[in-house]
């Protein structure tokens, strides 16, 4: 499948059109980005790695029963997949304080949550990704009603049932992430964009060393090396 026309140039890829019209091509670029664009970086072989984490992750999530947008990896920085039209909602999960909970609730760092949280942002760069409640999001026609906003937070659940015992036989906490959605051709909600350590947190379970984003965020070099290793870890065997 050859890449057409550029739709789309977004902080971490770029959407190109193919001669299917239900199908894009996203290109992993190794540009960095925090605090929403604020903090600027380039790591070279960072899309790679992400595109191929994203395939893998994806296909296990398909064979689990979540739909998503995945149909195949192309090459090392190229990924096709379905055509959606993205719900602009950020679906957050969250299994352990940290981040902007951590700073906004005053919730200690680390501190397991007594459930998953789900949560929804904005997704909106000119606002800053502000937090919605559902009553924002109807109000906002994100969704169509109450019922769509419940089937994120199932599916939202659903991939970290899968996902969270995944990584802890590969010694990897998943700590929380980010989900987007959108809907394929015949209205259908899927899971799309990426999920690679630039929108998940991992915690090596026995050290507590960070392996994503944050060590970018926090300027704790290594970032290269960390997610070379949750590549390494989903391909190798379970401990
Ligand atoms: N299957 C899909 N169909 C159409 N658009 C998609 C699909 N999957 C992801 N996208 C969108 O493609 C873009 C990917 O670019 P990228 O991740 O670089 O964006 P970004 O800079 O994070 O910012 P933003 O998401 O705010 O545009 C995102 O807007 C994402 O929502
Ligand atoms: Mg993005």
């Amino acid at each position: 499948m050859q890449k057409g026309a550029l739709l789309y140039e977004g902080k971490a890829k770029r959407l190109y059109a193919t001669e299917d019209a239900n199908l894009l091509i996203s290109e992993f670029k190794d540009d960095l980005t925090a605090f929403n664009g604020a903090k600027k970086a380039q790591e070279q072989g960072k899309g790679a790695l992400n595109n191929k984490i994203s395939a893998e992750l994806f296909k296990l999530l398909e064979a689990n029963g979540v739909p998503t947008h995945f149909v195949s990896l192309l090459d090392e920085n190229h990924m096709l997949h379905k055509k959606a039209k993205m719900i602009m909602i950020e679906v957050i999960v969250r299994n352990i304080a940290t981040g902007s909970l951590s700073k906004n609730l005053g919730i200690t760092e680390g501190t397991v949550l007594p459930f998953t949280l789900v949560e929804f942002d904005y997704k909106n760069d000119a606002l800053g990704d502000p937090k919605l409640n559902d009553q924002h999001c109807l109000i906002l026609n994100l969704v169509q009603d109450q019922s769509e906003l419940e089937m994120l937070r199932t599916l939202a659940r659903k991939v970290n049932d899968i996902l969270r015992p995944y990584f802890a036989k590969k010694g990897l906490n998943l700590v929380d992430f980010k989900l987007e959605f959108g809907r394929d051709a015949q209205g259908n909600i899927l899971l799309a964009d990426e999920i690679s350590p630039d929108n998940c947190r991992f915690w090596d379970m026995t050290t507590g060393e960070k392996m994503d984003k944050d060590r970018f965020r926090q300027g704790l070099g290594g970032l290269k090396v960390a997610y070379e290793q949750v590549l390494e870890r989903i391909m190798g065997e379970d401990k």
